[in-house]
């Protein structure tokens, strides 16, 4: 089989942490033959890794899209920062190029309907890096629920657990921090979340009425402890014991170390001069940030569920887990246990202690052998570069689709405008007021 050519547009830590690896152990499946990034040593390296010559490595989107335009390639993966997917995904799509597009799509309403629409028009394949949609754990919950395996859903209880350190390292020092420069929580973080409760559901729900609740609470220089460095280090009295948020974290437990360094050194001493100076040597007290820590979110669809939405920073673990009452069972999934059990109503012995349970493990039971190994997002990374070649390919439908995902970013855009000005959305109206 014919790899699929692919050029890259940003190869930032999206691509070289989330898809890369995948890429250079397929180069069967995908071939990258140019890519675009200003920044040197990420370039540097990406033309090292796929094996490029000058000519095929640009310093930004417009000279790459000039190059390829009179080459044969299926497709590009724009991996740009979230307010830099817009222009360069317009580009391609007047070019016919299907693509690979991050999440999310834009930072605007106008921006998505917009990327959909001219998708459709020039025929061309976007699929919205909605990566879940590809996941063995929520495949199993949505494969239950068609199945009727708990009747018709009445409501859900969803809660995304950010972990308290993810926040700090993204949300209050990184570059998800503040909604001018990057989009609100719940876009950046739950565009994903929103999306993949539209598509267990199955059918195409839409939302009728959507609320949210929350601010920023903690992280505001008013909690930081007495004496707190503006820059996080020994000399600060919380760096030691106090503070959870201290970047000791990265020089003791090498989390996110990565990030901070992304192709340089992480050796801890590398990683100590870098935090003396880069985004995330800041106090968490002390940052530039705006988004909210926590936010709760009320949604009604259309086919009758209503759902309430936890998101929160303060929590030990990274994860999620969904609450799903039907009819006649209750569908629970937590996806850091991979586990997702029914409890069948009136089956079994007794009433509710001995009623009848099936459990599951989704993704060591995903028969696929293709995907060990790659663990990003459950398995949903690799799995969603499988169906990207497949699509481009026309041998499956892609699942995400720019057509489908515009609703979800539309209910996090309607959520943000509800949180703010402290109003239930109607989204009818929200969407007759949008100008498309
Ligand atoms: N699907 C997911 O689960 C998921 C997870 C993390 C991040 N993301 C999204 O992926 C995207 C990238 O995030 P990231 O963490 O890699 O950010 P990043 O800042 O590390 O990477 C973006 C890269 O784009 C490059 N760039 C900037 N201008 C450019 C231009 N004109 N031409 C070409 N490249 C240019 C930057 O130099 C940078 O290297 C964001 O939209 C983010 O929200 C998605």
């Amino acid at each position: 089989m014919e790899p699929i050519k692919i050029a890259l547009i940003g190869a930032g830590l999206r691509w070289t942490r989330g898809y890369h690896s995948w890429v250079m152990d397929h180069s069967d499946k995908i071939e990258i033959v140019a890519v675009a990034e200003p920044k040197e040593d990420r370039l540097n390296y990406m033309k090292k890794e796929y094996k490029l010559s000058d000519e095929k490595c640009f310093t930004s989107w417009e000279p790459l899209l000039e190059y390829i335009k009179d080459k044969k390639i299926d497709g590009v993966a724009i991996c740009t920062s979230d307010h830099e997917h817009y222009k360069p995904a317009i580009a391609c799509l007047e070019m016919g190029l299907h693509m690979l597009l991050e999440k999310p799509m834009a930072p605007t309403p106008e921006e998505c309907f917009n990327i959909s629409k001219i998708a459709e028009k020039n025929n061309c394949i976007v699929m919205v890096a909605h990566v879940l949609r590809y996941t063995p754990f929520f495949s199993k919950i949505r494969e239950l629920i068609q199945s009727g395996a708990i009747g018709t859903i009445q409501s859900i209880q969803h809660t995304e657990n950010i972990g308290y350190f993810h926040m700090a390292h993204s949300f209050v020092r990184g570059i998800w921090n503040n909604k001018k420069e990057s989009n609100p929580l719940i876009l950046s973080k739950s565009c994903h979340d929103l999306d993949i409760l539209l598509y267990i559901m199955g059918g195409s729900p839409k939302a009728t009425k959507v609320a949210g609740f929350g601010s920023l609470k903690h992280f505001r220089k008013e909690n930081a402890p007495e004496g707190a460095t503006k820059v996080c280090s020994k000399e600060c009295p919380s760096y030691e014991t106090e503070c959870p948020y201290s970047v000791k974290t990265y020089l003791t437990t090498g989390g996110f170390k990565e990030s901070v360094n992304p192709t340089g050194a992480c050796d801890p001493e590398s990683l100590e001069i870098e935090l003396k100076t880069s985004r995330y040597g800041r106090c968490v007290y002390h940052c530039n940030n705006d988004v909210c820590d926590s936010m709760s979110s009320i949604i009604e669809y259309d086919n009758g569920v209503n759902l309430t939405f936890s998101l929160s920073a303060f929590t030990d673990l990274v994860n999620r887990t969904i609450n799903i009452m039907g009819s006649n069972g209750q569908i629970r999934g937590d996806m850091e246990k991979d586990e997702v059990t029914i409890a069948h109503f009136g089956k079994g012995e007794g009433l509710y202690r001995n009623k009848a349970i099936t459990t599951f493990n989704p993704s060591k039971e995903a028969s696929s052998t293709e995907n060990n190994g790659y663990a990003g997002h459950g398995g949903g990374d690799s799995r969603f570069l499988e169906g990207l070649v497949s699509a481009i390919k026309g041998n499956s439908k892609a699942l995400t689709q720019a057509s489908e995902s515009v609703e979800s970013h539309l209910i996090a855009f309607a959520l943000e405008e509800s949180r703010v000005d402290g109003k239930v959305i109607f989204m009818d109206e929200y969407k007759k007021n949008l100008k498309k």
